[in-house]
Protein backbone atom coordinates (compact mmCIF):
# COMPACT_ATOMS: atom_id res chain seq x y z
CA UNK A 1 0.00 0.00 0.00
CA UNK A 2 1.20 3.63 -1.07
CA UNK A 3 1.43 5.29 1.98
CA UNK A 4 3.41 7.93 0.18
CA UNK A 5 0.21 9.00 -2.01
CA UNK A 6 -1.61 8.82 0.71
CA UNK A 7 -0.44 11.50 2.72
CA UNK A 8 0.41 12.96 -0.17
CA UNK A 9 -2.98 13.84 -0.51
CA UNK A 10 -3.61 14.43 3.05
CA UNK A 11 -0.59 17.35 2.66
CA UNK A 12 -1.97 19.02 -0.41
CA UNK A 13 -5.18 18.92 0.68
CA UNK A 14 -5.33 23.40 0.98
CA UNK A 15 -4.25 23.17 -2.45
CA UNK A 16 -6.71 20.54 -3.86
CA UNK A 17 -9.56 22.78 -2.23
CA UNK A 18 -8.39 25.89 -4.10
CA UNK A 19 -8.59 23.76 -7.77
CA UNK A 20 -12.21 22.45 -6.90
CA UNK A 21 -12.47 25.64 -6.35
CA UNK A 22 -11.73 26.95 -9.26
CA UNK A 23 -13.22 24.50 -11.83
CA UNK A 24 -16.31 24.96 -9.35
CA UNK A 25 -16.53 28.42 -10.23
CA UNK A 26 -16.93 27.66 -14.08
CA UNK A 27 -20.99 27.88 -14.70
CA UNK A 28 -21.30 24.81 -16.58
CA UNK A 29 -25.14 24.56 -16.94
CA UNK A 30 -25.50 21.84 -20.12
CA UNK A 31 -29.32 22.42 -20.65
CA UNK A 32 -28.90 26.01 -20.81
CA UNK A 33 -27.37 27.70 -24.10
CA UNK A 34 -26.42 30.71 -22.66
CA UNK A 35 -23.29 28.49 -20.88
CA UNK A 36 -22.06 27.33 -23.89
CA UNK A 37 -19.20 29.40 -23.58
CA UNK A 38 -18.49 28.33 -20.07
CA UNK A 39 -18.93 24.46 -20.97
CA UNK A 40 -16.04 24.96 -23.19
CA UNK A 41 -14.07 26.93 -20.99
CA UNK A 42 -14.45 23.73 -17.98
CA UNK A 43 -13.88 21.23 -20.50
CA UNK A 44 -10.42 22.84 -21.41
CA UNK A 45 -10.21 23.59 -17.50
CA UNK A 46 -10.03 19.84 -16.56
CA UNK A 47 -7.83 19.36 -20.35
CA UNK A 48 -4.85 21.57 -18.54
CA UNK A 49 -5.04 20.06 -14.82
CA UNK A 50 -5.15 16.07 -16.62
CA UNK A 51 -1.94 17.17 -18.36
CA UNK A 52 -0.35 19.21 -14.96
CA UNK A 53 -1.12 15.80 -13.15
CA UNK A 54 0.85 13.89 -15.69
CA UNK A 55 -2.06 12.06 -17.78
CA UNK A 56 -1.45 11.56 -21.23
CA UNK A 57 -3.42 11.50 -24.58
CA UNK A 58 -5.33 14.46 -23.15
CA UNK A 59 -8.03 15.72 -25.85
CA UNK A 60 -11.18 16.91 -26.17
CA UNK A 61 -13.37 14.53 -27.87
CA UNK A 62 -16.27 16.20 -29.80
CA UNK A 63 -19.79 15.26 -29.95
CA UNK A 64 -23.09 16.64 -31.43
CA UNK A 65 -22.77 18.95 -28.33
CA UNK A 66 -21.05 19.66 -25.37
CA UNK A 67 -17.28 17.59 -25.82
CA UNK A 68 -16.21 15.00 -23.54
CA UNK A 69 -12.50 15.26 -22.03
CA UNK A 70 -10.22 12.14 -22.55
CA UNK A 71 -7.12 11.40 -20.66
CA UNK A 72 -5.07 8.41 -19.68
CA UNK A 73 -2.19 6.50 -18.31
CA UNK A 74 -1.81 3.54 -19.71
CA UNK A 75 1.69 1.72 -18.18
CA UNK A 76 0.97 -1.04 -16.48
CA UNK A 77 1.25 -3.74 -18.38
CA UNK A 78 -0.74 -6.90 -17.44
CA UNK A 79 -2.73 -4.79 -15.74
CA UNK A 80 -6.77 -4.46 -15.82
CA UNK A 81 -7.48 -1.09 -17.52
CA UNK A 82 -10.04 1.25 -14.87
CA UNK A 83 -11.79 3.71 -17.07
CA UNK A 84 -13.19 6.43 -14.34
CA UNK A 85 -16.43 8.21 -15.52
CA UNK A 86 -17.19 11.57 -14.38
CA UNK A 87 -19.43 14.70 -15.57
CA UNK A 88 -18.41 18.34 -15.44
CA UNK A 89 -21.67 19.80 -16.23
CA UNK A 90 -24.28 21.13 -13.25
CA UNK A 91 -27.71 21.80 -13.03
CA UNK A 92 -29.32 25.40 -13.61
CA UNK A 93 -29.32 27.01 -10.29
CA UNK A 94 -33.07 28.21 -9.89
CA UNK A 95 -34.72 29.30 -7.97
CA UNK A 96 -31.61 31.77 -7.37
CA UNK A 97 -32.81 33.67 -4.40
CA UNK A 98 -33.18 30.89 -2.58
CA UNK A 99 -29.42 30.56 -2.42
CA UNK A 100 -27.26 31.39 0.42
CA UNK A 101 -23.77 32.63 -1.04
CA UNK A 102 -23.79 32.92 -5.19
CA UNK A 103 -24.20 29.39 -6.53
CA UNK A 104 -21.07 29.87 -8.42
CA UNK A 105 -18.68 31.31 -5.66
CA UNK A 106 -18.07 28.21 -3.63
CA UNK A 107 -18.63 28.93 -0.01
CA UNK A 108 -16.89 27.36 3.10
CA UNK A 109 -19.15 26.61 5.94
CA UNK A 110 -18.25 24.73 8.33
CA UNK A 111 -17.16 21.16 6.84
CA UNK A 112 -19.44 21.80 3.87
CA UNK A 113 -18.35 23.49 0.35
CA UNK A 114 -21.36 25.44 -0.93
CA UNK A 115 -21.73 25.67 -4.54
CA UNK A 116 -23.38 24.46 -7.66
CA UNK A 117 -21.96 21.06 -8.55
CA UNK A 118 -19.48 20.96 -5.90
CA UNK A 119 -21.12 17.00 -5.16
CA UNK A 120 -22.70 16.47 -8.48
CA UNK A 121 -20.18 15.61 -9.59
CA UNK A 122 -17.47 17.92 -9.65
CA UNK A 123 -15.84 17.61 -6.41
CA UNK A 124 -16.46 13.48 -6.59
CA UNK A 125 -14.48 13.17 -10.34
CA UNK A 126 -11.86 15.28 -9.22
CA UNK A 127 -11.34 13.00 -6.13
CA UNK A 128 -10.14 10.40 -8.66
CA UNK A 129 -7.78 13.24 -10.42
CA UNK A 130 -6.15 13.74 -7.53
CA UNK A 131 -5.65 9.97 -6.19
CA UNK A 132 -3.92 9.61 -9.87
CA UNK A 133 -1.72 12.68 -9.27
CA UNK A 134 -0.97 11.26 -5.70
CA UNK A 135 -0.06 8.30 -6.58
CA UNK A 136 2.02 9.24 -10.08
CA UNK A 137 3.36 11.89 -7.61
CA UNK A 138 5.10 9.71 -4.86
CA UNK A 139 5.59 6.41 -6.78
CA UNK A 140 6.16 7.69 -10.17
CA UNK A 141 3.19 5.29 -11.55
CA UNK A 142 -0.05 4.07 -10.97
CA UNK A 143 -0.96 0.52 -10.10
CA UNK A 144 -3.34 -0.01 -13.15
CA UNK A 145 -3.73 1.52 -16.54
CA UNK A 146 -6.15 4.26 -16.32
CA UNK A 147 -8.69 5.89 -18.56
CA UNK A 148 -10.68 9.40 -18.15
CA UNK A 149 -13.82 9.88 -19.60
CA UNK A 150 -15.49 13.03 -18.30
CA UNK A 151 -18.52 13.85 -20.14
CA UNK A 152 -20.35 17.55 -20.15
CA UNK A 153 -23.75 16.13 -21.02
CA UNK A 154 -24.64 13.92 -17.90
CA UNK A 155 -27.56 16.43 -16.57
CA UNK A 156 -29.60 16.23 -19.60
CA UNK A 157 -29.51 12.80 -20.52
CA UNK A 158 -26.38 11.95 -21.80
CA UNK A 159 -27.84 13.00 -25.08
CA UNK A 160 -24.81 12.74 -27.88
CA UNK A 161 -23.17 10.02 -25.82
CA UNK A 162 -23.60 6.61 -27.35
CA UNK A 163 -22.59 7.61 -31.06
CA UNK A 164 -19.14 9.15 -29.12
CA UNK A 165 -18.56 6.06 -27.41
CA UNK A 166 -18.81 4.48 -30.53
CA UNK A 167 -16.52 6.36 -32.60
CA UNK A 168 -14.08 6.10 -29.90
CA UNK A 169 -14.59 2.59 -29.37
CA UNK A 170 -10.61 1.51 -29.45
CA UNK A 171 -9.09 4.73 -27.06
CA UNK A 172 -12.14 3.74 -24.19
CA UNK A 173 -11.64 -0.06 -24.24
CA UNK A 174 -11.00 -1.00 -20.36
CA UNK A 175 -11.72 -3.97 -18.33
CA UNK A 176 -14.07 -1.88 -15.55
CA UNK A 177 -15.03 1.08 -15.91
CA UNK A 178 -15.78 3.05 -11.93
CA UNK A 179 -18.04 6.01 -11.29
CA UNK A 180 -18.48 8.43 -8.13
CA UNK A 181 -21.53 10.30 -9.01
CA UNK A 182 -23.80 9.19 -5.99
CA UNK A 183 -23.78 9.17 -2.31
CA UNK A 184 -23.22 7.01 0.56
CA UNK A 185 -24.96 6.90 3.75
CA UNK A 186 -23.19 8.60 5.89
CA UNK A 187 -19.93 9.92 6.30
CA UNK A 188 -19.05 6.48 8.26
CA UNK A 189 -21.23 4.06 6.46
CA UNK A 190 -20.50 3.62 2.56
CA UNK A 191 -22.24 2.22 0.44
CA UNK A 192 -22.23 0.48 -3.10
CA UNK A 193 -25.12 1.63 -5.71
CA UNK A 194 -26.12 -1.65 -7.66
CA UNK A 195 -29.11 -0.47 -9.56
CA UNK A 196 -29.65 2.73 -10.77
CA UNK A 197 -33.54 3.80 -12.28
CA UNK A 198 -33.78 5.08 -15.89
CA UNK A 199 -35.42 8.17 -16.95
CA UNK A 200 -37.76 9.27 -19.76
CA UNK A 201 -38.30 13.04 -20.02
CA UNK A 202 -41.10 14.40 -21.72
CA UNK A 203 -43.14 17.28 -22.62
CA UNK A 204 -47.22 17.70 -22.79
CA UNK A 205 -48.51 20.53 -24.85
CA UNK A 206 -51.97 21.25 -24.97
CA UNK A 207 -53.51 23.52 -27.72
CA UNK A 208 -56.88 25.31 -27.15
CA UNK A 209 -57.74 28.23 -28.73
CA UNK A 210 -55.44 30.04 -31.15
CA UNK A 211 -55.06 32.86 -29.09
CA UNK A 212 -55.49 33.67 -25.34
CA UNK A 213 -58.92 34.75 -24.95
CA UNK A 214 -61.05 36.89 -22.19
CA UNK A 215 -62.10 34.73 -19.67
CA UNK A 216 -65.86 36.63 -19.40
CA UNK A 217 -66.34 36.89 -23.09
CA UNK A 218 -65.49 33.33 -23.80
CA UNK A 219 -65.27 31.07 -20.53
CA UNK A 220 -68.14 28.32 -20.18
CA UNK A 221 -67.57 27.24 -24.08
CA UNK A 222 -64.08 26.86 -24.39
CA UNK A 223 -62.30 24.06 -22.74
CA UNK A 224 -59.57 26.07 -20.96
CA UNK A 225 -56.02 24.16 -22.18
CA UNK A 226 -54.67 24.78 -19.04
CA UNK A 227 -57.75 22.72 -17.01
CA UNK A 228 -57.19 19.78 -20.18
CA UNK A 229 -53.64 19.62 -18.78
CA UNK A 230 -54.49 19.45 -15.13
CA UNK A 231 -56.87 16.58 -16.26
CA UNK A 232 -54.67 14.57 -17.64
CA UNK A 233 -51.64 14.71 -15.27
CA UNK A 234 -54.30 14.11 -12.59
CA UNK A 235 -55.42 10.73 -14.20
CA UNK A 236 -51.55 9.51 -14.76
CA UNK A 237 -52.09 8.27 -11.06
CA UNK A 238 -54.48 6.42 -9.02
CA UNK A 239 -55.50 7.57 -5.82
CA UNK A 240 -52.65 4.80 -4.29
CA UNK A 241 -49.74 6.71 -6.14
CA UNK A 242 -49.53 3.91 -8.50
CA UNK A 243 -49.04 4.99 -12.53
CA UNK A 244 -52.09 4.14 -14.57
CA UNK A 245 -50.48 4.25 -17.77
CA UNK A 246 -51.70 0.34 -19.14
CA UNK A 247 -48.62 -2.09 -19.31
CA UNK A 248 -46.60 0.25 -16.95
CA UNK A 249 -45.59 -2.21 -14.21
CA UNK A 250 -45.41 -5.08 -17.28
CA UNK A 251 -41.92 -5.58 -17.26
CA UNK A 252 -40.73 -4.31 -13.69
CA UNK A 253 -38.00 -6.81 -11.99
CA UNK A 254 -39.21 -8.08 -8.68
CA UNK A 255 -36.94 -7.80 -5.93
CA UNK A 256 -36.03 -10.83 -5.42
CA UNK A 257 -36.21 -11.92 -1.63
CA UNK A 258 -32.35 -11.96 -0.83
CA UNK A 259 -32.40 -8.13 -1.77
CA UNK A 260 -35.59 -7.14 -0.72
CA UNK A 261 -33.74 -8.63 2.99
CA UNK A 262 -30.99 -7.14 2.64
CA UNK A 263 -32.97 -3.85 1.96
CA UNK A 264 -34.68 -4.09 4.98
CA UNK A 265 -31.54 -4.59 7.06
CA UNK A 266 -30.44 -1.31 5.80
CA UNK A 267 -29.65 1.37 8.14
CA UNK A 268 -32.24 4.29 7.08
CA UNK A 269 -35.03 5.71 8.68
CA UNK A 270 -38.56 6.59 7.43
CA UNK A 271 -38.47 9.82 9.36
CA UNK A 272 -35.49 10.94 9.27
CA UNK A 273 -35.68 10.21 4.93
CA UNK A 274 -38.94 12.62 5.63
CA UNK A 275 -36.90 15.27 7.57
CA UNK A 276 -34.22 15.63 5.09
CA UNK A 277 -37.06 16.02 2.83
CA UNK A 278 -38.60 18.39 4.74
CA UNK A 279 -41.96 17.28 3.52
CA UNK A 280 -45.48 17.30 6.20
CA UNK A 281 -46.12 13.19 5.00
CA UNK A 282 -44.77 10.68 2.81
CA UNK A 283 -46.53 9.64 0.21
CA UNK A 284 -46.40 6.80 -2.60
CA UNK A 285 -47.66 3.16 -2.74
CA UNK A 286 -48.46 1.59 0.59
CA UNK A 287 -47.96 -1.65 -0.23
CA UNK A 288 -43.87 -1.19 -0.58
CA UNK A 289 -41.49 0.39 1.23
CA UNK A 290 -39.95 3.60 1.13
CA UNK A 291 -36.75 2.16 -0.11
CA UNK A 292 -38.80 -0.01 -2.41
CA UNK A 293 -40.37 3.13 -4.22
CA UNK A 294 -37.24 4.73 -4.09
CA UNK A 295 -34.78 1.72 -6.24
CA UNK A 296 -37.67 -0.75 -7.05
CA UNK A 297 -40.63 0.86 -8.45
CA UNK A 298 -40.60 3.22 -11.61
CA UNK A 299 -42.33 6.57 -10.93
CA UNK A 300 -44.30 9.48 -13.08
CA UNK A 301 -43.29 12.65 -11.86
CA UNK A 302 -44.45 16.45 -13.35
CA UNK A 303 -41.77 18.95 -12.77
CA UNK A 304 -43.31 22.04 -13.90
CA UNK A 305 -46.28 23.26 -16.13
CA UNK A 306 -46.28 26.51 -17.88
CA UNK A 307 -49.25 28.62 -19.07
CA UNK A 308 -51.51 31.26 -19.04
CA UNK A 309 -51.04 33.88 -16.33
CA UNK A 310 -48.52 33.83 -13.07
CA UNK A 311 -47.77 37.38 -12.54
CA UNK A 312 -48.22 39.80 -9.94
CA UNK A 313 -52.16 40.47 -9.58
CA UNK A 314 -55.23 39.44 -11.45
CA UNK A 315 -55.51 38.55 -15.20
CA UNK A 316 -58.54 37.53 -16.60
CA UNK A 317 -57.39 35.14 -19.29
CA UNK A 318 -58.18 31.83 -21.17
CA UNK A 319 -54.04 30.36 -21.92
CA UNK A 320 -54.42 29.69 -25.62
CA UNK A 321 -51.71 26.79 -24.55
CA UNK A 322 -50.62 24.69 -22.07
CA UNK A 323 -47.48 23.08 -21.11
CA UNK A 324 -45.94 20.38 -18.36
CA UNK A 325 -42.65 18.74 -18.34
CA UNK A 326 -43.17 15.01 -17.21
CA UNK A 327 -40.71 12.15 -16.76
CA UNK A 328 -41.06 9.13 -15.24
CA UNK A 329 -37.95 6.67 -14.03
CA UNK A 330 -37.82 3.30 -14.19
CA UNK A 331 -36.87 0.33 -12.83
CA UNK A 332 -34.40 -2.89 -14.09
CA UNK A 333 -36.31 -4.60 -17.32
CA UNK A 334 -38.12 -1.85 -18.52
CA UNK A 335 -36.92 -0.47 -21.17
CA UNK A 336 -36.77 3.40 -22.23
CA UNK A 337 -38.14 2.88 -25.00
CA UNK A 338 -40.93 1.17 -24.65
CA UNK A 339 -42.63 3.14 -21.72
CA UNK A 340 -42.12 5.94 -23.97
CA UNK A 341 -44.63 4.60 -26.11
CA UNK A 342 -47.28 3.38 -23.60
CA UNK A 343 -46.98 6.93 -22.67
CA UNK A 344 -47.08 8.57 -25.15
CA UNK A 345 -50.07 6.74 -26.92
CA UNK A 346 -52.14 6.70 -23.12
CA UNK A 347 -51.70 10.52 -22.77
CA UNK A 348 -53.47 11.05 -26.42
CA UNK A 349 -55.95 8.36 -25.25
CA UNK A 350 -56.70 10.22 -22.33
CA UNK A 351 -56.89 13.75 -24.18
CA UNK A 352 -59.78 15.23 -24.34
CA UNK A 353 -60.91 15.91 -27.78
CA UNK A 354 -61.81 19.89 -27.16
CA UNK A 355 -58.01 20.57 -27.54
CA UNK A 356 -54.90 19.42 -29.25
CA UNK A 357 -51.94 17.03 -27.39
CA UNK A 358 -48.55 16.56 -28.52
CA UNK A 359 -46.63 14.38 -26.92
CA UNK A 360 -42.62 15.44 -26.94
CA UNK A 361 -40.11 13.16 -25.73
CA UNK A 362 -36.85 14.97 -25.07
CA UNK A 363 -34.48 11.76 -24.12
CA UNK A 364 -34.50 8.55 -22.46
CA UNK A 365 -31.71 6.69 -20.28
CA UNK A 366 -32.05 3.20 -19.69
CA UNK A 367 -32.22 1.03 -15.84
CA UNK A 368 -29.41 -0.66 -15.02
CA UNK A 369 -28.47 -3.27 -12.35
CA UNK A 370 -24.46 -3.80 -11.52
CA UNK A 371 -22.93 -6.91 -10.30
CA UNK A 372 -22.01 -7.03 -6.85
CA UNK A 373 -19.66 -10.07 -6.66
CA UNK A 374 -17.88 -8.53 -9.59
CA UNK A 375 -14.23 -8.27 -8.82
CA UNK A 376 -14.12 -5.10 -9.15
CA UNK A 377 -16.92 -4.46 -7.31
CA UNK A 378 -15.13 -6.04 -3.97
CA UNK A 379 -12.04 -4.07 -4.89
CA UNK A 380 -14.14 -0.99 -4.42
CA UNK A 381 -15.97 -2.78 -1.13
CA UNK A 382 -12.16 -3.35 0.46
CA UNK A 383 -11.00 0.85 -0.87
CA UNK A 384 -14.12 1.53 1.13
CA UNK A 385 -13.28 -0.23 3.96
CA UNK A 386 -10.01 0.80 4.40
CA UNK A 387 -11.02 4.83 4.10
CA UNK A 388 -13.60 4.74 5.48
CA UNK A 389 -13.52 2.22 8.35
CA UNK A 390 -16.60 0.59 7.23
CA UNK A 391 -17.66 -2.52 4.84
CA UNK A 392 -20.02 -0.47 1.98
CA UNK A 393 -23.72 -1.25 2.57
CA UNK A 394 -25.24 -2.40 -1.18
CA UNK A 395 -28.29 -0.37 -2.16
CA UNK A 396 -30.65 0.10 -5.03
CA UNK A 397 -30.75 4.16 -6.34
CA UNK A 398 -33.47 6.06 -7.67
CA UNK A 399 -31.38 8.63 -9.74
CA UNK A 400 -30.04 7.95 -12.99
CA UNK A 401 -26.63 8.14 -14.45
CA UNK A 402 -27.36 7.03 -18.60
CA UNK A 403 -23.82 5.97 -19.63
CA UNK A 404 -23.73 2.92 -16.87
CA UNK A 405 -26.61 1.00 -19.67
CA UNK A 406 -24.74 1.95 -22.21
CA UNK A 407 -21.11 1.01 -21.23
CA UNK A 408 -22.51 -2.36 -19.77
CA UNK A 409 -25.03 -3.64 -23.24
CA UNK A 410 -22.70 -2.34 -26.10
CA UNK A 411 -19.36 -2.42 -24.29
CA UNK A 412 -20.06 -5.26 -21.63
CA UNK A 413 -17.96 -3.50 -19.76
CA UNK A 414 -18.57 -4.21 -15.81
CA UNK A 415 -19.55 -0.46 -13.45
CA UNK A 416 -18.60 0.42 -10.24
CA UNK A 417 -20.90 2.29 -8.13
CA UNK A 418 -18.27 4.20 -6.24
CA UNK A 419 -20.36 7.41 -4.58
CA UNK A 420 -18.29 10.00 -2.61
CA UNK A 421 -21.32 12.04 -1.81
CA UNK A 422 -23.81 12.51 1.65
CA UNK A 423 -27.16 11.90 1.10
CA UNK A 424 -27.88 15.64 2.57
CA UNK A 425 -25.84 17.29 -0.59
CA UNK A 426 -28.53 19.06 -1.54
CA UNK A 427 -28.04 17.85 -5.19
CA UNK A 428 -30.14 19.82 -7.76
CA UNK A 429 -31.36 22.01 -5.17
CA UNK A 430 -30.86 25.53 -4.07
CA UNK A 431 -26.92 25.35 -1.60
CA UNK A 432 -25.81 22.29 -2.80
CA UNK A 433 -22.85 21.42 -0.63
CA UNK A 434 -20.34 19.17 -0.54
CA UNK A 435 -18.95 17.22 2.62
CA UNK A 436 -15.04 18.12 2.45
CA UNK A 437 -13.76 15.01 5.06
CA UNK A 438 -15.48 12.57 2.74
CA UNK A 439 -14.38 14.18 -0.16
CA UNK A 440 -10.79 13.48 0.99
CA UNK A 441 -11.68 10.12 2.29
CA UNK A 442 -13.03 9.90 -1.21
CA UNK A 443 -9.46 10.57 -3.11
CA UNK A 444 -8.05 8.07 -0.28
CA UNK A 445 -10.72 5.65 -1.63
CA UNK A 446 -10.13 6.60 -4.98
CA UNK A 447 -6.19 5.40 -4.40
CA UNK A 448 -6.96 2.04 -2.31
CA UNK A 449 -9.30 1.14 -4.68
CA UNK A 450 -6.51 1.32 -7.95
CA UNK A 451 -4.35 -0.17 -5.58
CA UNK A 452 -6.64 -3.23 -5.12
CA UNK A 453 -7.36 -3.31 -8.69
CA UNK A 454 -3.81 -3.67 -9.35
CA UNK A 455 -3.87 -6.84 -7.39
CA UNK A 456 -6.45 -8.78 -9.52
CA UNK A 457 -4.30 -8.88 -12.42
CA UNK A 458 -5.77 -7.95 -16.13
N1 LIG B 1 -25.48 12.10 -9.94
C1 LIG B 1 -26.82 12.11 -10.41
C2 LIG B 1 -27.51 10.78 -10.27
C3 LIG B 1 -27.56 10.30 -8.86
C4 LIG B 1 -28.19 11.04 -7.89
C5 LIG B 1 -26.95 9.11 -8.51
C6 LIG B 1 -28.21 10.62 -6.58
C7 LIG B 1 -26.98 8.68 -7.22
C8 LIG B 1 -27.60 9.44 -6.25
C9 LIG B 1 -26.80 12.54 -11.85
O1 LIG B 1 -25.99 13.66 -12.09
C10 LIG B 1 -28.18 12.97 -12.24
O2 LIG B 1 -28.68 13.90 -11.69
N2 LIG B 1 -28.72 12.30 -13.22
C11 LIG B 1 -29.93 12.71 -13.81
C12 LIG B 1 -29.96 11.96 -15.10
C13 LIG B 1 -30.98 12.36 -16.07
C14 LIG B 1 -30.88 13.78 -16.51
C15 LIG B 1 -30.91 11.42 -17.25
C16 LIG B 1 -31.09 12.36 -12.93
O3 LIG B 1 -31.05 11.33 -12.24
O4 LIG B 1 -32.05 13.12 -12.92
MN1 LIG C 1 -24.20 13.46 -11.27
MN1 LIG D 1 -27.15 15.42 -11.37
Amino acid sequence: MSQAALRYAQERRTQTLDELKDLIRIPSVSTLPEHRADMLAAAQWLLAHCKIIGLEHVQLLKTQGHPCVYADWLHAPGKPTVLVYGHYDVQPVDPLNEWKSPPFEPTLQGENLIARGSSDDKGQVFAHLKAVQALLQTDGKLPVNVKFLIEGEEEIGSLHLRPTLEAHKQLLRSDVCVISDGNILSPAQPLIVYGLRGLVYSEIEVQGPSADLHSGRYGGAVHNPMQALCEILAALHDGNGTVTIPGFYDRVRKLPADELQAMNQLPFSDQDFLQEMGAPALWGERQFSVLERLGARPTLEIHGIRGGFTGEGAKTVIPAKALAKVSMRLVANQSGAEIAKLYANHVQSIAPRTVKVQVRILQHADPALTERDHPATQAAARAYEASFGAKPCFMLEGGSIPVVEMLQKRFKLPVVLMGFGLPDDRLHSPNEKYHLPTFYKGIDCSIHFLQEMGKIGA
